[in-house]
């Protein structure tokens, strides 16, 4: 294992990755870059989103009638002007709810629509249902609503200050954290806040509900079939059994589809049931912003001791969630920042204590990272901070504290790092990257003054790979093997431009030596797979590829024996290979076989089963080996900064990010650009703003800003890590949907850089999130001695 040259990098996904490359295959399966499969579709058009489907006749649209208060109870509610404008159909509240009012993914109660009392601008008062989704739009604000106003917690200081919060804090810790602290040479203290994050999946939140005679068919634009199917039969008083829901592709989910699908889906089934007829729902962008729960808004105080090397002697972390007013699933998400307050750093003597708060904003929900970033980047302030007290490069901080030698190899949660490649890989970033020539040039030429200062920063990233959540950490699927060779693939995860299903493919073909053009994937679907787990905690291929493989090997198996005993020789000689099938010396088609062995009444359908071995994980306290392994990553960015107006762009990224044994290099370096993207934006740019009536004021593109092409590197490489995963997962690969957004990290903190090229050094920038011009341009003058 070496970061040497061999390694694979953007636009020339080369051929080494792939197993016996040298003796070209016929039928490539794993480690071959195929692109995504529906990829043609989605840049023509022809791929089919939930709200294409084509409407079935007498299709009906419904729209949310919603709260114009923060927290109100609702004195009265006058629907009749609703009910007389054009095209509507029916209205209901929650006291026309036929079963259960309430949409949330954990067992607490959330409502669908509300009863008597509204805690957030944007909550769920009514549904209109209407013949078209712009009538019902229209019709859903004519209603007049009478509110009492009650006071309203918006910020963390508002909760904190009346103590609303879901649960007691979680404190982990280890070791005696004050002495470690006071035994710093120096200590230093502060106080980061990061902003949350609009998920902005291209395709809105999406259903379409179907009555049937035996129950009802519901696709969804959702992560989680499953949970769509349960909360749709509770809605409906149901057994499970009598629903199904169907998931061909999202596009784009970032966790913001894991449950904020729900309601939808309960509201269209049960117009769908008051009605007779199909129904569908969608939401309109600004709806979409004011209604949906997105990445948590978190506050982090550090106080940290470390040695003249910049070495931690002992540190002490409280994170504040902003969870909103619902639980969701907040608790798993701040779980996940307090197992990622370490990062890849060894901290001797530490304690993390977490509080999760409730405000009455939306309910904050999963995204990408899961809470994970946010614990990330405090970490990430700490090293940066250290160094600028130290007056040393911020890089031999990092590289000094990185988890590794002996005894430094315990994790905060007693969990011990055996993979930890962190030291090898940074090492090799920063070298390919030219590092510290680069900085050095540019301090001699910040240090010359100019109007625009250019910053660089090295982050790595250990992202911990499983649900934390351990008994979700399964997975099924479902294979059919048809008498023409065809290959029929059915598993639990859901496409959501993430490359799954691809890659899953690839898994198949591989196992019966095929192109993989024989292999059909389709549509998620709870009839086919049971009880799934959302596609989430970055854990699709490593479990739906695992199951596959499973039900693949079993069928296979089943071939082999039966060729075994038809041409008289040992199953060991009956090999799938380069798209055909060798039995002994001779061939035998695919499609031959499978013919031959239905004639033969040999069964050629299997399922698959996978679960996660070797986790255990206590979460209140703190103890236990919650993931099966860890992913790495590292980044250099450097960026421009105008420092009159505090614009900015990122120059160069280079990227050195480990995904195992590559199970597809050309889907796992888009992973890569698009999550290093998207943390940048969520660092920089991507600002959520809410008015003093808790009205979300940037519910749109005009006045949210997301990357734009625009805003992409200059010039950027993405190279993967060599280097099997040492844990037998599918094909010794690694997770790769979440870990990269952390890479992001580097942008930020490249700008802190910039602007602290702006003073003598002696005052610590402290750049919060996101770091938009405004910001840039108050810190800039706070190192030039000018506040405002
Ligand atoms: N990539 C695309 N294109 N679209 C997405 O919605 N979601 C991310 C990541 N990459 C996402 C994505 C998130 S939050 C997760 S958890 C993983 O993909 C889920 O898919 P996986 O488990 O198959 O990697
Ligand atoms: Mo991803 S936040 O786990 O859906």
């Amino acid at each position: 294992m070496s970061g040497g040259d061999d390694l694979i990098t953007r636009g020339t996904p080369d051929a080494a990755v792939v197993p016996g490359a040298g003796h070209p295959r016929a039928a490539p399966g794993v480690g071959h870059p195929h692109p995504h499969d529906s990829a043609p579709a989605h840049v023509s058009g022809r791929a089919l989103y939930t709200d294409d489907i084509p409407a079935p006749r007498g299709c009906l649209h419904l729209a949310f009638g919603l709260s114009e208060r923060a927290r109100a109870r609702i004195l009265s509610v006058d629907l009749a002007p609703v009910r007389a404008m054009p095209g509507v159909v029916d209205v209901f509240t929650a006291g026309d709810l036929p079963f259960a009012n309430d949409v949330s993914p954990s067992g607490d109660h959330e409502p669908l629509l509300a009863t008597g009392e509204v805690f957030f601008h944007g909550q769920p008062l009514f549904a209109v249902v209407a013949e078209s989704h712009h009538l019902a739009r229209r019709a859903a604000r004519a209603a007049a609503v009478v509110y009492e106003d009650l006071p309203a917690l918006l910020s963390i200081d508002d909760a904190l200050a009346a103590g609303s919060r879901l649960e007691e804090p979680i404190v982990i810790s280890r070791g005696d954290w004050e002495a470690g602290i006071a035994a710093g040479a120096h200590v230093i203290e502060g106080r980061l806040e990061l902003g949350g994050q609009e998920h902005f999946y291209l395709e809105g939140q999406a259903a379409l509900a179907l009555p049937r005679e035996d129950g009802m068919h519901v696709h969804s634009s959702t992560q989680h079939p499953s949970e769509i199917q349960h909360k749709v039969a509770e809605a409906l008083g149901l057994p499970f059994a009598a629903v199904t829901v169907e998931t061909r592709r999202m596009g784009g989910g970032f966790g913001g589809k894991e449950s904020q699908g729900n309601a939808l889906a309960c509201a269209a089934a049960v117009a769908a049931r008051r009605t007779g007829r199909p129904c569908r729902m969608r939401y309109d962008r600004d709806d979409d912003m004011r209604i949906t729960g997105k990445r948590h808004e978190a506050r982090i105080d550090y106080r940290c001791g470390f040695d003249g090397e910049g070495r931690i002697t002992g540190i002490r972390f409280e994170q504040y969630i902003r969870c909103g007013w619902s639980q969701d699933l907040s608790l798993a998400v701040a779980d996940r920042s307090v197992l990622h307050a370490d990062n890849a750093y060894y901290l001797p003597a530490v304690q993390i204590t977490s509080e999760r708060l409730v405000t009455n904003t939306v309910s904050n929900t999963a995204f990408r990272g899961f809470g994970g970033p946010q614990g990330l980047v405090g970490i990430e302030r700490v090293m940066d901070h250290i160094a600028a007290t130290l007056r040393a490069d911020p890089l031999a901080v990092r590289q000094a504290n990185l988890y590794g030698g002996p005894g430094r190899l315990t994790t905060p949660y007693l969990m011990e790092v055996t993979d930890n490649i962190a030291p090898e890989l940074v090492a090799t970033l920063a070298e390919r990257a030219d590092y510290h020539a680069r900085r050095a040039a540019i301090e001699a030429e910040n240090a010359a003054g100019p109007v625009i200062r250019r910053g660089i920063a090295l982050t790595p990233v250990k992202f911990g790979i499983s649900f934390t959540l351990t008994h979700l950490n399964q997975a099924g699927a479902l294979v059919h093997v048809y008498t023409d060779g065809s290959i029929h693939l059915n598993h639990g995860g859901t496409e959501m431009g993430q490359g799954l299903n691809m890659k899953v493919a690839q898994v198949a073909a591989e196992v019966f030596g095929q192109p993989v053009s024989a292999v059909r994937i389709t549509p998620t679907h709870t009839g086919k797979v049971p009880n799934t787990s959302a596609t989430a905690a970055s854990s699709g291929s490593d479990l739906n590829g695992m199951a596959t493989r499973a039900a693949c090997e079993t069928i296979r198996e089943r071939l082999a024996a039966f060729a075994a005993e038809r041409w008289q020789v040992s199953a060991s000689e009956v090999r799938f290979e380069e798209g055909t099938v060798r039995v002994g010396s001779g061939t035998v088609g695919f499609a031959e076989l499978a013919r031959a062995a239905y004639q033969a009444r040999v069964q050629l359908s299997a399922t698959g089963f996978y679960a996660t071995p070797r986790l255990q994980w206590d979460r209140r306290a703190g103890r236990g080996r919650p993931f099966f392994y860890f992913a790495y990553g590292a980044a250099v960015t450097e960026v421009a900064l105008d420092t009159l107006t505090g614009e900015n762009r990122i120059l160069r990224t280079d990227i050195l990010h480990d995904v195992g044994r590559s199970l597809n290099p050309a889907i796992d370096i888009g992973q890569i650009e698009g999550g290093y993207v998207q943390g940048a934006g969520w660092l920089m740019t991507e600002e959520l703003v809410w008015d003093k009536a808790g009205r979300l004021t940037t519910h749109a593109p005009s006045t949210y800003k997301i990357p734009a092409c625009s805003d992409r590197p200059r010039a950027l490489t993405i190279a993967l890590w060599k280097g099997d995963n040492p844990e037998d997962t599918i094909y010794r690969s690694k997770a790769v949907g979440e870990p990269p957004f952390m890479l992001g990290t580097s942008a930020f903190l490249a700008l802190s850089h910039a602007v602290a090229s702006c003073g003598d050094g002696t005052l610590y920038p402290a750049l919060d999130a996101p770091a938009t011009p405004e910001r840039l341009l108050r810190a800039v003058d706070a190192q030039r001695g000018r506040a405002w």
